[in-house]
């Protein structure tokens, strides 16, 4: 069955609705969650204080609060294509400096969201787009020369350990915890197949680079997640690319 079979890509942001009212509990089940979001926003310090950071994806807020939290003073836009997420985050508790747009990532531009900007958070979202080589090249249009993307996300090493531990967490942990907390596990399950079908890391830094981002740098975490959660850091070139 492939992921289509499940859930369109197109239809993620409506499931994300769905969802929206147990998201919270659900990652506060995964011990290094927060943890892991807040390490991989250590990644947009380069951008030093004062920063102007696009989190798209922003979900219920979680990496906004983690970028918040690890960064000096930035300028926070966070977007999500799903306005019940959306709706979950805009009713906590922020600093004025940060704003909300309630669009899907493809339609994004400096018009629609402002910028350009310092760094792109986009944490677990590049794997639910339709056409993840369109996404990378609509978010190089929005940050400056020089600017940063990250990517926070479940992508598989290509080694027997890393995909045999995450199918055995998604469907002895993840899988059962989704349907404890909501009755539903079409999402999870939808989780488990996306990251098996999605880019390994490599695969991924080779996408960027194919997009004009460089250098790029690939990071993992350590525990069960080592090999299955990578942060995989982007630059724009200053200059623009040479063609010939
Ligand atoms: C797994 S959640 C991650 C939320 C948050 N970044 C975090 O770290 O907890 C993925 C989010 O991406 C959003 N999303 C999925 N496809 C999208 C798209 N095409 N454009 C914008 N947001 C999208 C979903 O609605 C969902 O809120």
């Amino acid at each position: 069955m492939s992921i289509a079979a499940l859930l369109d890509r197109a239809e993620v942001p409506a499931a994300f609705d769905r969802a929206a009212r147990h998201y919270d509990r659900l990652v506060g089940l995964n011990p290094g969650y927060h943890a892991h979001l807040r390490s991989a926003a250590r990644a947009a310090r380069v951008a030093g204080p004062g920063a102007r950071v696009l989190d798209v994806g922003c979900g219920t807020g979680a990496s906004t609060r983690a970028l918040l939290s690890t960064l000096v003073d930035p300028e926070i836009t966070a977007v999500d294509a799903s306005a019940a997420m959306l709706e979950i985050a805009r009713g906590k508790p922020w600093a004025a400096s940060v704003r909300w747009e309630h669009a899907a990532v493809d339609t994004l531009s400096t018009a629609v969201v402002g910028g350009p900007f310092d760094v792109v958070f986009a944490a677990y979202l590049l794997r639910n787009v339709p056409d993840p080589d369109a996404t990378l090249a609509t978010l190089r249009t929005l940050l400056r020369p020089g600017g940063t993307l990250v990517l926070h996300d479940y992508t598989l090493a290509e080694r027997l350990r890393p995909r045999v531990v995450w199918t055995a967490v998604c469907w002895s942990v993840i899988i059962p915890a989704a349907w404890a907390t909501s009755g539903d596990t079409t999402l999870h399950r939808y989780l488990w197949r996306s990251a098996r079908e999605f880019d390994s890391p490599s695969r991924l830094r080779r996408r960027l680079l194919d997009a004009g981002y460089t250098p790029v740098g690939v990071e993992t975490v350590g525990g069960w997640q080592r090999g299955v959660l990578h942060t995989v850091t982007a630059t724009v070139p200053r200059s623009p690319r040479r063609t010939s």
